[in-house]
């Protein structure tokens, strides 16, 4: 299959929305800019659609897939919402939260990957809307990579996984967040964290009775054969070099890796250290202590460690506060939980 490359923003946007919309409703795939990574894009209701997107990801078939709307009670249509779920959208819809509810009917096993529930996000990113509406139908999608590798936030991302195997990749340049949604289920009025994003606890306790972490969040081997979310129990987020977090404060970190920099080693870290550092390769997530800039460059940096044939990353453990819990529990996943404290 050749794969359409449209950059945004340029010229033509009304004539490649249409045809993408047109490429949606006709059960083939696009995949878009949200705010927080890129995403492979179908028809949520039509069947064919989301085993295309699970082929071309390569993705087991019970991970269920996000279904994207503009309008938070466009969810009606095939969920049942509730009170909570409306005032969780009136604070953070659009933006980078994933609600699961009760799911109708309608909506079919396959993209919720046969759990009676399914997922719901409004993003906020405009090119993501532009789809949407362009489309006229909720669009399932996962984020746009491989299964296991790095989610996407760039289009050559994209490219670089997707090409030959979906009909469209749209560019609307860099993801602002660079990390995937807050994905949250909610008992009552209280919400349960199932994968940490740039939406905190702290910020959902402003909406929620009470906000709880999913255990396998910080611990995916928690997660079990039967997880709340099936995501948590599959590999993610990992190049091909072995990430390794080691487990000290910022100094010894220092010291640690440049007395563990033989070979082809790539460091995380800030801006401030990297002079301080001896490794082959480095790289820079932003100024020290910077979450959204690292929430925003982490997965580009994984995928630089391969461009730069690295065979291992150092990276210090972040710590499971405020949005540093979304780094902590991506990174833990990356490495496969490799943890060590000198
Ligand atoms: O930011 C995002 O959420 C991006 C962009 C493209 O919107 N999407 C994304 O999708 O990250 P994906 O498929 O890579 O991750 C979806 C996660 C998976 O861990 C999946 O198991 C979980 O959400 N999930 C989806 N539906 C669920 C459901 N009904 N119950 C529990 N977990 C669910
Ligand atoms: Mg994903």
């Amino acid at each position: 299959m050749k794969t359409e490359y449209h950059v945004l923003g340029v010229a033509h946007d009304a004539e490649i929305f249409a045809h993408a919309g047109e490429i949606i409703r006709c059960g083939g795939l696009v995949a878009f800019p949200t705010e927080t990574v890129y995403g492979l894009g179908g028809n949520a209701y039509d069947t064919d659609a989301s085993k295309k997107i699970f082929a071309a990801k390569g993705r087991p078939s019970d991970n269920p897939l996000i279904v994207h709307v503009t309008s938070p009670d466009d969810a009606e249509k095939f969920a049942y919402v509730n009170d909570v779920y409306y005032s969780i959208a009136r604070r953070f819809m659009p933006g980078a939260i994933t609600v699961i509810l009760p799911k109708r009917d309608c909506m079919p096993d396959t993209t919720t990957g046969g759990l009676d529930s399914v997922a719901v996000r409004c993003p906020s990113n405009v090119y993501a809307r532009a789809l949407i509406d362009a489309a006229g139908v909720p669009i399932a999608a996962p984020s746009a990579n491989k299964s296991g590798a790095p989610s996407p936030t760039t289009a050559a991302h994209v490219l670089a996984d997707m090409d030959g195997k979906i009909d469209m990749i749209l560019d609307g340049g860099a993801c602002d967040i660079g990390v995937e949604s807050t994905v949250i289920s909610l008992d009552g009025t209280s919400a349960v964290i199932l994968r940490p994003g740039a939406v905190t606890r702290e910020m959902l306790l402003e909406v929620c009775d009470s906000v709880t972490v999913s255990d396998a969040v910080t611990n995916p081997a928690l997660a079990g054969d039967k997880p709340q979310s099936p995501g948590m129990k599959y590999k993610h987020y990992a190049p091909i070099a072995d990430v390794v977090l080691v487990d000290t404060g910022r100094g010894e970190f220092i010291d640690f890796v440049n007395s563990h920099s033989d070979g082809k080693v790539a460091v995380i870290c800030a801006e401030e250290d990297a002079r301080l550092i001896y490794a082959p390769v480095k790289l820079i997530y932003g100024a020290v202590g910077d979450e959204d800039e690292y929430l925003k460059h982490l997965f580009y940096l994984l995928r630089r460690a391969d461009e730069e044939k690295a065979d291992k990353v150092w990276v210090q453990l972040p710590s499971t506060s405020g949005k540093s819990l979304a780094l902590y529990n991506r990174l833990i996943r990356s490495a496969a939980c490799r943890i060590i404290k000198p």
